[in-house]
């Protein structure tokens, strides 16, 4: 049985360790950068439990804006290969969603590789966001580096 939870700090080596089986979309800086911000960011963890044992399968990350009392951003997100296409993305995000219902916040954003990118991953990332109702909001050219343009997506709650 798989179980959405608040993450915490015991939390954060399996939150790695799914991002570790996904190499397509997080590398050795991302995986870095992710570590760095786990500490201070807020997340949900999807867990599955076999006996007294936890395997985290999946989770989310998210963090109000500075400056936006009404924009949560969402800042990583993964399911472990195995168990993805069951819903539980959507479940993640919808905890995240009724979070920010909890704290009086309307707007989430969420910032990935643009359509420009010829990358597939990326592709089933977006569609994955468009198909749980986010938006296209705009596009920063070259954020990434030189033809590494930014999509920015907002879903209004
Ligand atoms: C993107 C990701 C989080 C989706 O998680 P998931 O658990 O497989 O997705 P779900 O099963 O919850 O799917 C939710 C909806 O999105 C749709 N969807 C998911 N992937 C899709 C795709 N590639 N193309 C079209 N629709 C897609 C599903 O059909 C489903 O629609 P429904 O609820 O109306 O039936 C997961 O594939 C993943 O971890 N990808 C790699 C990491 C990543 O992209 N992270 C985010 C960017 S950093």
């Amino acid at each position: 049985m798989v179980q959405i939870r608040e993450a915490s700090p015991s939390d954060y080596e399996g939150m790695l360790s799914v991002a570790r089986s996904l190499p397509e979309w997080f590398n050795e800086q991302g995986l870095r950068e992710m570590a760095a911000d786990l500490r201070t960011h807020h997340g949900f963890v999807a867990v599955r439990r076999t006996g007294a044992e936890e395997q985290v399968v999946d989770f989310v990350t998210w963090l109000p804006r500075v400056g936006d009392v009404n924009l949560v951003e969402l800042t990583w997100l993964g399911v472990t290969p195995q168990f993805q296409g069951r819903g539980l993305g959507r479940r993640l995000v919808e905890a995240v969603a009724d979070r920010c219902g909890q704290i009086g916040v309307s707007v989430m954003e969420v910032t990935t590789l643009a359509d420009s990118v010829d990358y597939a991953p990326y592709a089933r990332t977006r569609a994955f966001y468009r198909k749980l109702g986010f938006r296209d909001w705009r596009v920063d050219a070259d954020f990434y580096g030189p033809g590494d343009d930014r999509l920015v997506l907002r879903k209004y709650l």
